[in-house]
C-alpha cells in the first residue's frame, strides 16, 4: 500500500518537474488571455484592412470575395461532379442533390494520390493529371455519356471576379506547381479537360474548402455562416455584408469572404509572438515568409514544430540525456498524427514512448512526460490562435448584425480538428471565453466540403440556365450583317415604290413631295414666326434672318400640349395652338404684328404646294379627331379666325425632317438629307425631279419626305420583328402602322424594353418574379431614362437607383439585366436606322452615277442627341453598309424651326415674285 502511494507521489512529482521544465522552456508559446484578446483585436483590424479598396493591396489577410451570395435554401437540385483538391486527400465525386424540397444528398467518391512530382512539377501536367483522374472516375462510374456541371473545391488563395474563375495568388501548403500562380485555375483545368475530348464537363464554380465546408454545414443548419478548416492548412470564411465589401459592386445582401487567415502576420504583425522554432520552421518550408499564422497552427506544421523543439531540448541536455537520434534530425519525421497520438488521454504516454523509440531514441519516463507536454503546448497554442481569429470573425458578424447576442454556427473540418483528441474541446472553450456574447455551435462537416461545393454549383447551374434564357431573348435583337443588308435592300425597294405613280398608292413608305426645291442660298432675310409641333416639345419661335451674313437669331418658347388635347378634337388642338401663339406674341411684345409663318408639322402630310398639307394620318402620340384628311394649314387659319385677335400669313408647312435638313443646309450646302431620331423616326432627302412621278417636271430636285416610319407595314420586315415589337404595336394608338418607327424611335424603345422586362419577370428571371404595378405602366421608360441607364459612366448602383426612382425595386443582378436589355434594344434601333440611311445614300450615289458620294446628313431628335451609343452605332452601320458613301453627320443645334423659317423666306420671295408677275 505504502509502496503504491510512494509510486504515485514519485510519479506526480516527476510529472510536475517535467511540466515545469517544459513550461519554462516554452514560455513564449503559452499565450495569456490578454495576449489572445490582443491578437483578436489585431485580426479584426486586419479584416478591415483586407476589405477596404485602398488598403487591400497591402493587406496580408486578403479577405477574398467568393461570389457565393447565399447559403443553401433547400431548393438546390441536380447531379454534379466535384473535385476536392488541396487538402490532405484528392477526391473526385459525383453528388446528387435531391429534388422537391427533400434535403437528401447522395455521393459517390474516389480518392486519388497526389504524388510530389505532380503537385510540385509543371502546372500543365498537374491539370492534365486532374483531368485524367476525373476521366477515370467517370469511366468507372459509367458517367461518360452525359454532360455534367462541375464544382471545383480548390483549397488555395484565389482572386475571383466571378464564381467560375480563380486567379491563384500563391501556392500554400505542399503544392508548388510551376506556371500556375497568377493564372486562372478554372480555365487551365477546362483546357486540360477539353484536350482529352472523351469527357464533357462544364466547370461552373470554384470554391475554397472553407466555403465548401460552410455550405455543407449550412445545408443542415441554416445558422451556419462561418466555415473553418484546421487541417493541412488553416483558414476561415464567413458571410460579410456586401456594403462592407469594397472590391465588389453592389451593397445588397451578403457575400462569403474567404479570409485566407493563414497569411495573418506575413507583414510582421505577429513577430512578438513568433518563436525561434516558428522562424526555423518557416525557413525550411516551401514558402518562406508566407503563411506565418498557418505555420503556427495547421497540421502540416505542428509535428515539425514539435520536432524542432525536441531537438533543441535534447541539444540543451533537457531530454534523452542529451542524446539525439539521426531520425530526430530529419525534417518531417514527426507528423501531426504523432502529436495527436501522443496527446491521447489514456494511451498517450505509451504512444509517446513508442513514437520516440521509433525515432531511434531511448526515452525515459520523464522524457515521455516532457515530450507529451511539448505536444500539448504546441497544439494548445494552435487552438488558442485559431480561437482568437475566429472570435474576431464572430465579433464582426455580431456587430454587422447590430446584435447584443449572436447565435451562430461554425462549420468545421480538417484532419487536425478531427483526429486530435483534445483540440475541438480546447478550441470551443477558448472561443466561448473570448466572445461571451455569442452562442456558438460548432458543427463538424462529416462529408467534407463537397456537398457544399455541389450546392454552390447547383445555384450556379440554375443561374446559368437563367442566363441562357435571358440570352435567348436578347439574341432576338441581335441582327446579323445579312439581316441588316436585307433591311437595306427592302428599304431601297420601298423607296422606289413610293416614287412611282403606279405603285405609290399602295406604298408603305409614302415618299411625299414637299415642294421644297432647293437649299437656302444666303440671300434669305426677314422676321418670321415658326411653329414646331410633333416632337417632344411644342415651340413657338421668332426667327430673324439677316441676309448675306448667314446669321439667324431665334427667340422661342416651349408650351405644353396636354394629353387630353393631343387626343381631343381637332378644333381644341388648333385653338390651343393659336392660344400659345397669342401668348408668345404677347411675351415678345409683338401683339398685332402680321408676320409670315412657317409651320413645322411633324406628321405625314400630302402636299400640293408648299402652303398646303393634308394630314394623311396621325402618328406617335397624337390622335385628335377630325384632322385626318384635312388641310392643317386651313385648320390653323380657321382657328386664328375663330380667335379673331390677329392675322398671320401662313406661307409654308414643313415636316421636321425637312426643317432639320434646311437648318443644317444653311451651314453646309452639301446637306441633302434630314434625319429625325426622336419621339418618331423619319428621313427626307433631295431627289431628282425626274424620279418623282407624282410631280410634273423633270428639272432640278425636290425634297421628299419619305415617312419611312411606315416601312414594314406590309409585313416585309416581319422576319426580324419580335413578339415584343408586336406587343408594343398592339398597345399603341395606331396598331399595324409605323412598324419600323416602332422598332426604332424614342417613343417606343422604352416600351419594347418594358415588354421584355415583363416577359423576363414572368419567366422568373427578374424582379424575383414579381410584376409590379409600375412595370405594368405604359411609357415609364422615357428615352432619357434609357439614355441614363446605358451611360458607361454609371456604376451599377446608380442604375439601380434610376430603376428605383422609376418604382422598380431591383437588385444589382436585376440592374445588370435591365441595362443589357436596354442596350440590345437601342443597338438594334441604331442599326436599323443605319440600314435605312444606307439605302438612301446608296440610291443617291447610284442615281448620280458616282463612284463615291460625299454627303451631309442633318440630324435631330432626343434619341440621337441624348443616347450614349446610338449615334456611334448608327454611323458605324452606315459606313459598313454603304462603304462607297462618305457620310457626314451634322447635328441640328437650333431645331427645325430655323429651317422652317428659311423655307418660309424662300417661299415668301417666290410668292412676292408671282404676285409682281
Ligand atoms: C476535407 C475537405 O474534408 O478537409 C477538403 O473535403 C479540405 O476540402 C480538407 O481541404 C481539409 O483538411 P485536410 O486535413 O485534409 O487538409
Ligand atoms: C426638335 C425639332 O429639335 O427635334 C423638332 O425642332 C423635331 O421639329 C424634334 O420634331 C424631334 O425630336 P424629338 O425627340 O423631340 O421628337
Ligand atoms: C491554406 C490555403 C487556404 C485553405 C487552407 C485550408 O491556408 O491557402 O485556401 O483554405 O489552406 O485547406
Ligand atoms: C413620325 C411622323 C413624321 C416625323 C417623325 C419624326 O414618324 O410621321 O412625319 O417626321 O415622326 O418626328
Amino acid at each position: 500500500m505504502f509502496a503504491v502511494h510512494l509510486m504515485a507521489f514519485y510519479f506526480t512529482k516527476l510529472k510536475e518537474d517535467q511540466i515545469k521544465k517544459v513550461d519554462r522552456f516554452l514560455y513564449h508559446m503559452r499565450l495569456s488571455d490578454e495576449t489572445l484578446l490582443d491578437i483578436m483585436a489585431r485580426f479584426q483590424a486586419e479584416m478591415q484592412k483586407g476589405l477596404g479598396k485602398d488598403t487591400n493591396p497591402t493587406a496580408s489577410v486578403k479577405m477574398l470575395p467568393t461570389f457565393v451570395r447565399a447559403i443553401p435554401d433547400g431548393s438546390e437540385n441536380g447531379e454534379f461532379l466535384s473535385l476536392d483538391l488541396g487538402g490532405s486527400k484528392f477526391r473526385v465525386l459525383k453528388v446528387q442533390v435531391s429534388e422537391e424540397g427533400k434535403r437528401n444528398v447522395q455521393m459517390e467518391s474516389q480518392f486519388y494520390p497526389t504524388p510530389n512530382e505532380i503537385i510540385r512539377g509543371n502546372g500543365t501536367q498537374l491539370f492534365e493529371y486532374v483531368a485524367d483522374c476525373l476521366a477515370d472516375f467517370m469511366k468507372t462510374k459509367g458517367l461518360k455519356q452525359k454532360k455534367f456541371p462541375l464544382g471545383l473545391t480548390f483549397s488555395f488563395p484565389c482572386r475571383q471576379t466571378k464564381l467560375e474563375e480563380g486567379i491563384l495568388l500563391s501556392w500554400t501548403k505542399k503544392f508548388k506547381a510551376r506556371g500556375v500562380q497568377n493564372t486562372d485555375v478554372v480555365s487551365s483545368l477546362a483546357n486540360a479537360m477539353k484536350k482529352r475530348k472523351d469527357i464533357d464537363v462544364d466547370i461552373l464554380a470554384l470554391v475554397n474548402d472553407t466555403v465548401g465546408t460552410m455550405m455543407t454545414c449550412a445545408y443542415d443548419d441554416p445558422y451556419c455562416e462561418v466555415g473553418v478548416i484546421i487541417g493541412t492548412g488553416t483558414n476561415a470564411c464567413y458571410m460579410e455584408d456586401m456594403s462592407n465589401i469594397d472590391l465588389v459592386e453592389g451593397d445588397e445582401g451578403r457575400m462569403c469572404i474567404n479570409t485566407e487567415w493563414g497569411a495573418f502576420g506575413d507583414d510582421g504583425a505577429l513577430e512578438d509572438i513568433r518563436t525561434e522554432f516558428d522562424r526555423e520552421l518557416d525557413l525550411g518550408s516551401l514558402n518562406p515568409g508566407k503563411q506565418l499564422f498557418e505555420k503556427m497552427i495547421s497540421g502540416l506544421y505542428l509535428g515539425e514544430l514539435v520536432r524542432l523543439i525536441l531537438l533543441k531540448m535534447a541539444k540543451a541536455g533537457l531530454l534523452f540525456g542529451g542524446e539525439k537520434s539521426s531520425a530526430l534530425h530529419i525534417k518531417g519525421k514527426i507528423e501531426t498524427r504523432h502529436v495527436a497520438a501522443m496527446e491521447k488521454y489514456k494511451e498517450g504516454l505509451a504512444n509517446t514512448r513508442e513514437i520516440l523509440t521509433d525515432l531511434g531514441l531511448e526515452p525515459s519516463e520523464a522524457d515521455c512526460i516532457a515530450v507529451q507536454h511539448v505536444c500539448t503546448i504546441v497544439s494548445f497554442r494552435s487552438a488558442n490562435l485559431c480561437a482568437a481569429a475566429l472570435a474576431a470573425i464572430l465579433t464582426r458578424l455580431r456587430e454587422n448584425k447590430k446584435l447584443a447576442r449572436l447565435r451562430t454556427t461554425v462549420g468545421m473540418d480538417g484532419t487536425l480538428y478531427k483526429i486530435h483528441p483534445q483540440y475541438p474541446k480546447r478550441l470551443h472553450k477558448v472561443v466561448r471565453k473570448l466572445v461571451p456574447n455569442c452562442d456558438v455551435r460548432f458543427l463538424l462537416s462529416e462529408s467534407g466540403s463537397t456537398k457544399g461545393a455541389a450546392m454552390v454549383t447547383a445555384v450556379a447551374s440554375r443561374v446559368q440556365a437563367q442566363r441562357k434564357q435571358i440570352d435567348k431573348v436578347l439574341a432576338l435583337f441581335q441582327l446579323t450583317r445579312e439581316q441588316l443588308e436585307g433591311v437595306q435592300d427592302k428599304m431601297r425597294v420601298e423607296l422606289d415604290y413610293g416614287l412611282k405613280r403606279d405603285t405609290h398608292p399602295l406604298a408603305t413608305v409614302k415618299m411625299l413631295p414637299t415642294y421644297v426645291r432647293g437649299m437656302p442660298d444666303g440671300t434669305e432675310k426677314g422676321k418670321f414666326l415658326a411653329l414646331d409641333l410633333g416632337g417632344t416639345n411644342f415651340r413657338v419661335l421668332l426667327v430673324k434672318i439677316r441676309s448675306g451674313w448667314r446669321s439667324v437669331r431665334i427667340y422661342n418658347k416651349i408650351f405644353a400640349i396636354p394629353l387630353e388635347i393631343m387626343q381631343g378634337t381637332g378644333e381644341e388642338l388648333f385653338d390651343h395652338i393659336v392660344q400659345c401663339i397669342a401668348d408668345f406674341l404677347d411675351y415678345m411684345g409683338l401683339k398685332g404684328a402680321q408676320l409670315p409663318l412657317g409651320f413645322t408639322f411633324s406628321f405625314p402630310c400630302r402636299q400640293a404646294s408648299i402652303d398646303k398639307g393634308t394630314l394623311i394620318e396621325w402618328t406617335k402620340g397624337f390622335k385628335a379627331t377630325d384632322c385626318e384628311g384635312e388641310d392643317v394649314v386651313d385648320m390653323l387659319r380657321e382657328a386664328i379666325k375663330r380667335r379673331n385677335e390677329f392675322d398671320l400669313d401662313i406661307v409654308a408647312v414643313v415636316n421636321d425632317t425637312v426643317g432639320t435638313m434646311m437648318t443644317c443646309g444653311y451651314e453646309d450646302p452639301n446637306c441633302e438629307v434630314g434625319l429625325i431620331a426622336g419621339t418618331g423616326s423619319n428621313m427626307c432627302y433631295m431627289e431628282e425631279m425626274r424620279n418623282i412621278e407624282l410631280v410634273e417636271g423633270d428639272e432640278g430636285k425636290m425634297c421628299i419626305n419619305t415617312e419611312w416610319g411606315g416601312f414594314g407595314d406590309n409585313g416585309c420586315i416581319d422576319d426580324i420583328r419580335t413578339q415584343y415589337d408586336k406587343e408594343v404595336d398592339e398597345g399603341s394608338l395606331n396598331p399595324g402602322k409605323q412598324r419600323y418607327e416602332k422598332m426604332t424611335s424614342g417613343m417606343y424603345l422604352g416600351e419594347i424594353v418594358r415588354q421584355i422586362l415583363i416577359d423576363l419577370t414572368k419567366q422568373g428571371l427578374l424582379f424575383r418574379g414579381q410584376i409590379s404595378e409600375r412595370l405594368r405602366t405604359r411609357g415609364i421608360f422615357e428615352t432619357k431614362f434609357l439614355s441614363q441607364i446605358e451611360s458607361d459612366r454609371l456604376a451599377l448602383l446608380q442604375v439601380r437607383r434610376i430603376l428605383q426612382q422609376l418604382g422598380l425595386d431591383s437588385t444589382c443582378e436585376d440592374s445588370i439585366v435591365v441595362k443589357e436589355v436596354c442596350g440590345a434594344v437601342s443597338r438594334r434601333a441604331a442599326q436599323l436606322y443605319g440600314a435605312g440611311l444606307a439605302a438612301i445614300v446608296e440610291k443617291r450615289r447610284e442615281d448620280q452615277g458616282l463612284e463615291h458620294l460625299k454627303i451631309t446628313v442633318g440630324v435631330d431628335g432626343t434619341l440621337y442627341k441624348l443616347h450614349p451609343h446610338f449615334s456611334r452605332i448608327l454611323q458605324e452601320t452606315v459606313k459598313e453598309l454603304a462603304p462607297q458613301c462618305d457620310v457626314t453627320f451634322m447635328l441640328s443645334e437650333d431645331g427645325s424651326g430655323k429651317g422652317a423659317a428659311l423655307i418660309t423666306a424662300v417661299a415668301k420671295r417666290l410668292q412676292q415674285a408671282r404676285k409682281e408677275n
